[in-house]
Formats: C-alpha cells, structure tokens, sequence
C-alpha cells in the first residue's frame, strides 16, 4: 500500500514534469518563431525604406505588430526553456529588468515606425527603421548566443 502511494507520487511528479517540459518547449518555438516573423516583418520595413517608397500607410499594422510582440517577448523565459532548443543566453533568465528594457527600446522603435507610416513621412520611417535596427542589435548582444 505504501509503496503504491509513494509510485504514484512519483508518476503524478512524473506528469508535472513532462507538462513543464512541454510548456517550456512551446515556449521556446514560440520564441523562434515569433523572432522569424520579426525578421520578415522587418525585411518588409527595410524594402519601404530602401525603395523610398510614399505608400507606407500600409506598414502601420506591421509595425504595430512588431511594437506588441516586443512587449509580449519577456514574458516568453518561463522556467525550464533556458535549456533545449534555444539561443537564448542566462542572462534572459536571470536578468529580466535588462530584457524588459531591451525589448520596450524595440516597441518604442516600431511605435516611432508606425506613427511615420500613418502621417506618410518617409524621412521619419527610415530614422525610426534606424532605431528598430539598433534595437534589434542591443538585446541579442547580451541575451541571444551567437
Ligand atoms: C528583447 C530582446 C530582443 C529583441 C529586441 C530582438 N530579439 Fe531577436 N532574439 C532574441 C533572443 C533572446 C533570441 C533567441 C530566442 C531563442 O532561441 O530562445 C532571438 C532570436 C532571433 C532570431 C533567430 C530565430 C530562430 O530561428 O531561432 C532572429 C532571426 C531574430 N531574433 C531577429 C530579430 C530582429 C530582426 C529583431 C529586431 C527587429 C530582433 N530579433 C529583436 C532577443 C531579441
């Protein structure tokens, strides 16, 4: 009888982990897949700002997307995804207030970006295209592996 209580603690323990570990897998696809999108999204700013193109109105929804996705990213490092498939460094998990920061300079960026795009100003969509890059750059110097 004590035996078969003490079995199935460690199966009820044995669930409990597997269900973090998937939680924490889904995590970390999630993740990379959302920083795709943020490439690709990113790509698509680059093109306007290259083709100095006067039809950026339609960017403002890539943008706006881009500025929320920033501020849901921390919340992504939850526990155990610090290991497994994933570039993320220690220090996305030990020091959040530094990738809050790093991650509100990029939705402040792409906000900038989207404010450009609705008035129409190409001169300020490539200053705050400029921003969006720089800020890319500052979190994955500390928090992306190389
Ligand atoms: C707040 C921090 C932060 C910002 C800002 C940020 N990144 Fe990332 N990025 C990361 C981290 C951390 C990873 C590693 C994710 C993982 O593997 O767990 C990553 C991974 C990536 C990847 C690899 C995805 C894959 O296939 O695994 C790409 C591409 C990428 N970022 C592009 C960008 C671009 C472009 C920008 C700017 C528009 C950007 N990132 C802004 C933190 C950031």
């Amino acid at each position: 009888m004590r035996r078969l209580f003490i079995a199935g603690i460690i199966a009820a323990f044995g669930f409990v982990g597997l269900a973090q570990a998937q939680t924490a897998d889904s995590a970390i696809a999630a993740r990379r897949a959302g920083m795709q999108l943020t490439a690709a999204a990113t790509g698509a700013l680059k093109r306007a700002v290259d083709a100095k193109t006067t039809e950026l109105k339609p960017l403002k929804g890539t943008a706006d997307a881009l500025a929320a996705w920033a501020k849901a990213f921390p919340g992504l490092m939850v526990a155990g995804s610090d290991k497994g498939d994933t570039k993320s460094t220690a220090e996305a998990f030990s020091d959040k207030p530094g990738l809050e920061k790093a991650a509100m300079a990029l939705n402040a960026a792409a906000l900038k970006v989207s404010a450009a795009a609705d008035a129409n100003d190409a001169t300020a969509f490539a200053a705050a295209f400029g921003e969006v890059g720089a800020a890319c750059g500052g979190c994955h110097r500390t928090y992306r592996q190389r």
